[in-house]
């Protein structure tokens, strides 16, 4: 019998990705495509729902075709996802009722801060584990019901199903057999109970949401998904995993032990460390959210957010006129020592821990002397600093999960650069492990459908398949690390609107 094969679904904000893995977690082959993005007003962001799923099957398709091996050999599929987007669609016909409302859409900003002034988030927060921000999917789910004609009617009538990006892919893939969602996704609803681990009947009261139109929710792997309408891919194909693409990164970088934790550097960056099976709730204005639930056992993360990581590096490009990214670092290598420039990159505003939508960048520090290099440095140093306040706050609202050995794990863009990731390590005092092979969220994906699928028999055996890593040491004296981030909480002091 041929060695099994896992194909990942990777399905994010700009592009769809597959990539067939081995049970060693070896990418023998990849296909992706572009995402088209519509922006039908001001901070409105929305997607095309039958696009993704004709894409994806595209790049699935295509994945399979380049690795050579019949899709007999597919043992199974694993899907990850942007998060918190959310579409709406008839159950009879299968069409979506509108364009998919993105998660970076900020169109009900006004019912947050309405259910912010009635006081709902201290109890919102302590149930769901998040934030009453038009990030998460409950209040766009409660706006397409509102907006688009008729929706409410039909949706209590049980006409509507809704869901997150993994459940519109599943129910597409299986030819609307299955209707359900991982615990992973559902934890970025505002509907969920993250403790008791199913829809919460007084979020769904609160964001006014019919438990009707909701998926059921189920392990990140295992049955629960079904298996591909055979006309797809030839066959039929068993869906055994699934999770939010933070989570399946988490995963990727073999992060299941309490303490873990990885970033991604990508336009933001996403930072989450396993918490296990406490769920803390922070005191420092993270996120408490499922990392994984297998075999029925929910483990937790604490997630921070930066809105700008590489966007900086991206606006020395595009802003400055510097050439390329590569020669953005280059020229932060060239910075005079010492030089006291800090870059506060909050162009839309400040993420974890501050969560400062009024905020706006600045550049501080600056003299006579002061150049393109000290400020790319600047930029570079940012998303070190940023990293930071995060592994902070983390610390102290879970200092139970961070050891003296404390390690970094890192993916994305930005990692493939050896001195970013020192630079990382001596910024924030912590070790940086830079991971060989970059798409890790795909791979996550692929590990927890194995673990479904009975190719690995547990979340640690499953692990072993996440890439090898270099090791950056931090070589900054708790000295100069410490003066270096006082002046950078003193630039973001001056940013902040309130
Ligand atoms: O929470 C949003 C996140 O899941 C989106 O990730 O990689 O598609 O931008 P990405």
């Amino acid at each position: 019998m041929a060695e099994p094969l896992i194909l990942a679904l990777d399905q994010g904000t700009t592009s769809t990705r597959a990539v067939v893995f081995d049970r060693h977690g070896a990418a023998l082959a990849e296909a992706s495509r572009p995402l088209k993005q519509h922006y039908p007003a001001d901070g409105w962001v929305e997607h095309d729902a039958d696009e993704i799923f004709a894409e994806s099957v595209e790049a699935m398709r295509e994945a399979i075709a380049r690795c050579g091996r019949p899709a007999e050999d597919v043992a199974a599929i694993g899907i990850t996802n942007q998060r918190e987007t959310v579409v709406v669609w008839d159950k009879a016909t299968g069409r979506p009722i509108h364009k998919a409302i993105v998660w970076q859409d900020r169109r009900t900003e006004d019912v947050c801060a309405r259910l912010r002034g009635e006081g709902l988030e201290p109890e919102i927060t302590r149930r769901t584990g998040l934030l009453l921000d038009p990030y998460f999917s409950g209040t766009k789910l409660a706006w397409l019901l509102d907006r688009v004609e008729g929706a409410r009617a039909r949706a209590e009538r049980g006409e509507l199903l809704a869901g997150t990006i993994d459940t519109w892919l599943v129910w597409k893939l299986t030819g609307g057999a299955r209707h359900v969602t991982d615990a992973t996704n559902a934890s970025r609803t505002l509907l969920f109970d993250l403790r008791a681990g199913d829809w919460s009947e007084e979020m769904l009261r609160v964001f006014g949401v019919p438990r009707a139109v909701l998926p059921q929710v189920v392990d990140c792997a295992g049955e629960g998904f079904g298996e591909t309408a055979p006309e797809l891919f030839g066959r039929a194909i068993p869906i055994r995993g699934a999770a939010g693409d933070q989570q399946a990164a988490l995963m990727g970088q073999g992060c299941v032990r309490p303490g873990e934790m990885k970033a991604t550097y990508g336009t933001g960056c996403f930072l989450l460390v396993n918490t296990g099976e406490a769920a803390p709730v922070s005191g420092a204005r993270l996120l408490t959210t499922v990392a994984a639930r297998v075999g029925g056992r929910t483990t937790y993360a604490l997630e921070g957010s930066i809105f700008v990581a590489g966007a900086a590096i991206q606006w020395l490009c595009e802003g400055l006129g510097v050439d390329s990214p590569a020669n953005a670092e280059q020229l932060a290598q060239a910075a005079r020592e010492g030089h006291g420039v800090m870059m506060v990159p909050a162009f839309t505003g400040l993420g974890a821990p501050w969560w400062d939508a009024g905020a706006r960048g600045a550049i501080t520090g600056l003299t006579r002397d002061a150049g393109l290099a000290e400020i790319s440095q600047a930029a570079f140093d940012a998303c070190a600093w940023q990293t930071l306040d995060l592994i902070e706050a983390m610390r102290s609202d879970a200092p139970a999960a961070f050891g003296p050995d404390v390690e970094l794990r890192i993916d994305g863009g930005m990692s493939r650069s050896a001195w970013f990731a020192q630079r990382l390590a001596d910024l924030t005092g912590v070790s940086v492990c830079r991971a060989s092979y970059l798409e890790t969220t795909a791979l996550g994906a692929a590990l927890f459908a194995g673990l479904g699928a009975g190719i690995y028999g547990s979340m640690e055996e499953a692990a072993k398949a996440r890439p090898t890593t270099d090791h950056a040491r931090p070589a900054w004296g708790t000295r100069e690390r410490g003066a270096g981030y006082e002046r950078w909480r003193a630039a973001v002091q001056r940013v902040r609107s309130a």
